[in-house]
């Protein structure tokens, strides 16, 4: 056992020798907290004027600041009002990719149907999710159901970091068609889907 012990306490002692490290180890582990950086209104010699925080060269471009129309990334027109229509082409395929991430994200909360109905709702008591057939939601325009995407509303974040720009607006395409579907007149229905209705229901 003693000719174990003595190869064993060897290894450890070799392993504890720092002279190594070019920094000494530091056992509280705080070092990341600890960093020799400075700080945005600390004075810093780094500049002429003396100061860390500069004055962004003229010109320059804040990387919030949208480039393409505000119809697209705002769901804003250009006096700043909610679009009234969704600003990029509506395709079955685009209404189709907006159902597979409103089933997948939004409906966990507002439910398949957009009622508000859902379990995580049940365990909501303060404030439930809302039902995207409530005649104010109804009347909300396409770029405020965006928005509320984009920017969360209330006990509701944000889904920007989950869908992209064109995600967000397929979502609110199937949005609209879910309303459409529980408040479809029969006179809107095509010629076919109205005859099938009326044989099948009537
Ligand atoms: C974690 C649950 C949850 C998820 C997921 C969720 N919501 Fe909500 N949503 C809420 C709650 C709660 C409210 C009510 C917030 C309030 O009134 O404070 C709300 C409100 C809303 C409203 C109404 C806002 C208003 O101005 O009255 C819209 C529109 C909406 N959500 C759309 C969506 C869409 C679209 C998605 C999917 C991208 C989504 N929500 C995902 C919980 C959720």
């Amino acid at each position: 056992m003693r000719r174990l012990v003595a190869p064993a306490l060897l290894l450890l002692l070799v392993a504890c020798d720092d002279e190594e490290n070019l920094v000494p180890l530091d056992f509280s582990l705080n070092r990341m907290k600890r960093q020799a950086a400075y700080r945005d209104f600390d004075p810093g010699p780094g500049f002429p004027d003396g100061k860390v925080l500069q004055q962004p060269p003229p010109g320059s471009v804040p990387r919030e600041r949208a480039v393409v129309p505000t119809a697209l990334t705002l769901g804003l027109d250009e006096n700043g009002a909610y679009v009234e229509r969704i600003p990029i082409p509506l395709t079955r395929e685009l209404v189709q990719a907006g159902r597979l991430r409103y089933e997948r994200i939004c409906g966990t909360c507002h439910g398949t149907l957009g009622d508000g109905e859902s379990e995580v709702a049940d365990k909501m008591p303060f404030v439930k999710p809302a039902s995207f057939h409530d005649p104010s939601i109804r009347a909300f325009p396409p770029g405020k159901i965006y928005q509320v995407i984009s920017f969360g509303y209330g006990l509701m974040p944000s889904f920007s970091y989950a869908l992209t720009i064109e995600e967000r607006w397929a979502v609110v395409a199937y949005i609209l068609a879910l309303q459409r579907s529980q408040n479809a007149r029969l006179a809107e229905l095509p010629p076919h889907l109205r005859q099938r209705f009326e044989s099948e229901v009537r």
